[in-house]
């Protein structure tokens, strides 16, 4: 739980005090913090660069058990994700000493070059999404969380953001969601496991659920996604959450890929780049979690979320390289290579969407390709959208949350690559090896009619391989709080 804490850290005692510290100018009003800060860069071991730690009991002036001093490096480098990253390390590094809470004195935005909201956001993102371990399938839980993490503010502060500790909470538990989905084993996921799990937890939070089973999907003709689906054993569904704003006027559409584990199908993934591909349900994550925390959050529009969930396997029963299929929206695809999966059941649910619930703003994210990770790496997912505004709130939206986002073209004459001799489309492009992520964008596409739109390609930032400031080795759960600033700021 996080909370602001306005009381005299020295007269009010203090478990564990968390204090940021810049090795070039102070960033603290208060004089007992910086005496005590002064005097411990006296010492040699600690002058406030980035990465510096140092922990002193029991200390003067201060009413403390610890003070953990955590250093910035110079102020001016100091940005709003040097504070979220200090705040997720120095909680886990709580977790590690199995302290029950914490406490991080927040500096004073003036002497930093962060606005005071933003610095009090990425405080609280950092030290909430830093504090949580997943280890559901360990027998020994060596980690556990903190109860409760506390934010040492004036009283003028904490009461021009009192609803701030409930409202990042309510974004980072969606976050957290996403996360533990993305880390679910593909064996524990199955894409009727998953629906009941995103339906149920969907209902208690008050949002409109329907699932599309089997013979539903059939009737209505979403031919490419039971296409994906017909070499598994498991059930393919296409799960919709709907969530209705008081007042709204727009109604914003978010279309994730869930596919639960992607072998390749016949065109099969060699084992290396196979062994992490649960992970490819990571936009349907998002996009779920993202509605499961808008009756928290209330944004000012309507919110629709899609998610096909299939599972990519290889049987007697499975697509070939070479089958044509009818689509949802009617046109034919010829299956050039089966391991291009994602786009498929995309643009059955995208055109779906468009379709039955017309919606202002459709946007889709998904781990869709290999050379999207190829072309910006683990740090930022691709963007293709035609529209420069939405484009642009998208990035901004980016640049806040540092769920990084990179803008690539949609150019038309690429279009040609899709071309098949025998359907209206191929799956995958004629150009085998080049602009693999802007071929898969343009693919989805031909099918958006003129809806505004844009694709988010996570296939980079969805997963990490080893743990980083705020999050653990695996899910990231990139995208909530990236679609959550986006539509906070849509109005
Ligand atoms: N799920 C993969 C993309 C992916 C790769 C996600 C790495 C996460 C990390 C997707 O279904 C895929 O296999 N794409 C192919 C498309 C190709 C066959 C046209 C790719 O990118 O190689
Ligand atoms: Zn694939
Ligand atoms: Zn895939």
């Amino acid at each position: 739980m996080l909370r602001f804490n306005t009381s005299d850290p020295t007269k009010n005692r203090i478990e564990t005090l968390i204090l940021p510290v810049c090795e070039d100018s102070p960033l603290h009003a208060g004089d007992p913090v910086r005496t005590l800060i002064d005097r411990a860069g006296e010492r040699p071991e600690f002058s406030g660069e980035k990465g510096d730690v140092m922990v002193l009991y029991d200390p003067d002036g201060i009413n403390a058990g610890r003070v953990i001093l955590a250093g910035l490096g110079k102020a001016g480098k100091a940005d709003a994700e040097a504070f979220r990253a200090l705040a997720g390390k120095m909680i886990r590094r709580c977790m590690r000493m199995k302290l029950p809470e914490a406490t991080i004195a927040v500096p004073s935005a003036g002497k930093t070059g962060t606005e005071e909201k933003e610095l009090l956001t990425a405080l609280m993102e950092g030290a909430c999404l830093g504090n949580h371990v997943d280890n559901r399938y360990k027998q020994e839980k060596k980690q556990t969380p903190l109860q409760t993490i506390d934010f040492l503010v004036d009283e003028k502060t904490a009461a021009a953001y009192e609803y701030l500790p409930s409202r990042v909470e309510a974004v980072c538990a969606g976050t957290v969601m996403a996360r533990e989905w993305v880390n679910l084993p593909a064996n524990d996921k199955q894409p009727e496991v998953y629906a009941e799990d995103i339906a149920e937890k969907a209902a208690a939070a008050g949002l409109k659920v329907t699932v599309l089973d089997e013979t539903a999907l059939r009737e209505k003709g979403f031919g490419a996604l039971m296409a994906v689906t017909q070499g598994s054993e498991s059930k393919a569904r296409l799960v919709i959450l709907e969530y209705q704003a008081e007042k709204a006027e727009k109604t914003v559409a978010l279309v994730g890929k869930g596919v639960t584990f992607d072998t390749g199908g016949l065109n099969l993934k060699i084992s290396g780049s196979m062994s992490d591909m649960k992970q490819d349900m990571a936009g349907s994550a998002a996009v779920a979690a993202t509605l499961l925390s808008a009756p928290q959050v209330r944004p000012g529009v309507n919110l629709i979320g899609v998610l096909p969930l299939v599972e990519n396997m290889v049987s007697a029963n499975a697509i070939r390289p070479g089958d044509v299929i009818r689509t949802y929206a009617g046109k034919t695809v010829e299956i050039g290579n089966t391991d291009a999966e994602g786009r498929l059941i995309l643009i059955d649910a995208i055109a779906y969407t468009i379709e039955t619930m017309k919606p202002d703003i459709l946007i889709d994210m998904a781990t869709l390709t290999g050379a999207c990770v190829v072309a910006l790496g683990e740090g930022f997912a691709g963007v293709f959208s035609e529209d420069d505004e939405l484009t642009e709130a998208l990035l901004r939206s980016g640049r806040r949350t540092f769920e990084r986002c990179w803008r690539m073209p949609l150019p038309d004459d690429y279009r040609e690559l899709l071309k098949s001799n025998i359907a209206d489309l191929n799956n995958m492009s004629r150009s085998k090896r080049w602009a693999g992520a802007i071929t898969a964008a343009l693919f989805l596409s031909e099918f958006v009619k003129d809806t505004r739109w844009a694709h988010i390609d996570i296939a980079g930032p969805a997963f990490i391989e080893k743990e980083s400031a705020y999050c653990g080795a695996g899910g990231t759960g990139f995208g909530v709080r990236l679609f959550w600033d986006f539509l906070n700021h849509l109005l």
